[in-house]
């Protein structure tokens, strides 16, 4: 079987990584031009997100062709060089496949509208009159999940935006015309595959008005995911590559099924649980600081239970949909430094497979944009509106995107201190945020106390101790507050991890005296502050003992 526990992923958003022709829009050469720092870093496989043909509604999750390459982003030529270049290097490819939805613009979505009833049946339309659309579920980027096409007299389903229609994965057709598309790109010399919100692709039989929340219960990890995934694994071949679920709202159960390599699913799932932490009442656009209480006790759960349950988990903190770790859970300012290592070092020490996502590694922060002009999403631009309708004002609107914008780490990868911090010598598709210059990989990459370094660092020690990418986990919650704690064990060794997600010194007890161990890493350039069985751990500090 295919082992990927001691690999590490790295994911590109080809839009924002590099630009090699001045269009101002990254593209596939781009990635190819900086595969040898992706090596250097030392990561296995590169995930990158969808650059097929697509009116870029939702930025490529909008797919109008499954099997062509949008011109913005290069050509098939561009790709076969990227693939075999990456294989040079011992980097495998990761393709995300967008299967709950087409954009609108596909062929699929142009013949059904256009009265061809084979092509109505690829997705949920239900008939209807205007004024009532089949159940009230929300679309997941704000207002009705449905739309109405006057010209078939028939609604269409978009849990997403609304040139993202729903596919009918109850059609065989459906089915096989998705597992085509993977034998595709499998034939390309693709390494593996990232399914997006593959979670949602059943829908219950009949559609029911949800009175208590927005539908998601009757969707979400819908009656026949399993069969169907099962199905389209078996169907391609691609039980040995490396494949990823993203997960909307799953549970632990669930997420074993996906991953326990006995069901033949996915080879690891992406769950959010521990990215709502910070949502008030549930609600992304509602404000509050992060809990850390539940912040730790998620991670134990999720952690613990699929180590039960022998599921995998995807570890990441931060992503295209996600606000930079460093502004949102961390400090910009003076822990800067200290608590980017810090996360990093919590995500690549627990049990799973990590992921890096661009600019991470470098500390990257949010936007802070100071017009709402400035900002691009479909989500966070739909929102905005909404939450004016609400009765924000502006400046309180403005506010709440610029902390919960996807766009916040949409911005250009900051490569150096050169125009437009070296990702494009033309006018970048989204601003640079102001900051831009201060972070940037070219002062990072000699300075071996950079968060670089440390990324380097943590991923080289995943692969030199099978305690890292194997070892079981178990956490302490008889801690201070901010006080994050888990041991890896594998055999007779253990690992120790400690890091305080605080802004102040705190000291804790352990329970073995910790002095005779192995520092396998630390996030300060200075000695750690062992005693016998105590430890004084300052800001953001953490560091990972081996006894
Ligand atoms: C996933 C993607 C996100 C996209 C959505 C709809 O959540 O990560 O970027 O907007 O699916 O495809
Ligand atoms: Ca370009």
């Amino acid at each position: 079987m295919l082992n990927f526990k001691d690999k590490v992923v790295y994911q590109i958003y080809p839009k924002s990584f590099y630009d090699t022709n001045g269009d101002g829009w990254g593209d596939l050469k781009g990635i190819t031009a900086k595969l040898d720092y992706l090596k250097d870093l030392g990561i296995d496989y590169i995930w990158i997100t969808p650059f097929f043909t697509s009116p870029q509604r939702d930025n490529g999750y909008d797919i109008a062709d499954y099997r062509a390459v949008d011109q913005r982003f290069g050509t098939m030529a561009d790709f076969e060089e990227l693939t075999k270049e990456a294989k040079a290097r011992d980097i495998g490819v990761m393709l995300d496949m967008v299967f709950n939805h087409t954009s609108t613009e596909h062929q699929w979505f142009k013949r059904a509208v256009a009265g061809e009833k084979e092509f109505q049946d690829y997705y949920k339309f239900v008939d209807g009159e205007p004024d009532s659309p089949p159940t009230n579920w929300v679309s997941k980027f704000g207002g009705n999940a449905w739309e109405y096409v006057p010209t078939i007299k028939k609604w269409y389903l978009h849990l997403f935006d609304v040139t993202q229609a729903d596919l009918n994965w109850e059609n065989p057709r459906v089915r096989q015309e998705l597992k085509d598309i993977i034998l595709f790109w499998k034939s390309k010399g693709v390494s593996g595959f990232r399914f997006d919100v593959i979670n949602l692709i059943s829908k219950p039989d009949s559609l029911q008005n949800d009175d208590i929340g927005d539908g998601r219960r009757f969707y979400t990890d819908g009656p026949k995911v399993h069969q169907y995934l099962k199905e389209l694994v078996a169907d391609t071949g691609i039980e040995e590559m490396i494949t990823v679920g993203e997960m909307s709202s799953t549970s632990i159960d669930n997420c074993i099924k996906y991953s326990n390599p006995d069901e033949k699913e996915l080879a690891m799932t992406f769950s959010f649980h521990h990215l709502k932490v910070d949502y008030k009442d549930g609600d992304k656009w509602s404000l509050m600081p992060y809990d850390k209480i539940a912040f730790k006790q998620l991670f134990k759960e999720w952690q613990e239970k699929m180590t039960d349950g022998n599921g995998w988990n995807a570890l990441f903190l931060t992503n295209h949909d996600q606000p930079r770790i460093v502004s949102r859970f961390g400090d910009e300012k003076q822990y800067w430094r200290e608590s980017a290592k810090l996360f990093a070092g919590v995500i690549h020490l627990m049990r799973g497979t990590p992921y890096v996502y661009q600019g991470e590694e470098i500390g990257m922060l949010n936007t802070h944009f100071t017009d709402i002009n400035q900002y691009k999403d479909v989500e966070s631009l739909n929102y905005y509106n909404i939450l004016m309708e609400q009765g924000k004002n502006a400046n309180q609107a403005l506010d709440i995107i610029n902390q919960r914008s996807r766009d916040n780490c949409r911005t250009p990868m900051q490569w150096d201190t050169s125009e437009n911090d070296g990702f494009t010598t033309g006018k970048p598709w989204i601003e640079i945020p102001e900051y831009g210059k201060s972070i940037t990989v070219s002062s990072q990459i000699n300075d071996e106390n950079s968060i670089l370094a440390f990324y380097k660092k943590l991923i080289a020690l995943r692969k030199q101790y099978r305690i890292i990418s194997e070892g079981n986990i178990s956490f302490d919650i008889a801690v201070p507050e901010q006080i994050i704690s888990f041991q890896r064990k594998l055999e007779d060794e253990c690992l120790y991890v400690i890091g305080n997600l605080g802004e102040t010194e705190t000291q804790i007890i352990v329970s073995e005296s910790l002095t005779k161990g192995q520092l396998l890493i630390h996030n300060y350039s200075d000695d750690v502050n062992i005693m016998e069985k105590t430890l004084n751990l300052r800001p953001y500090e953490l560091l990972a003992i081996l006894l």
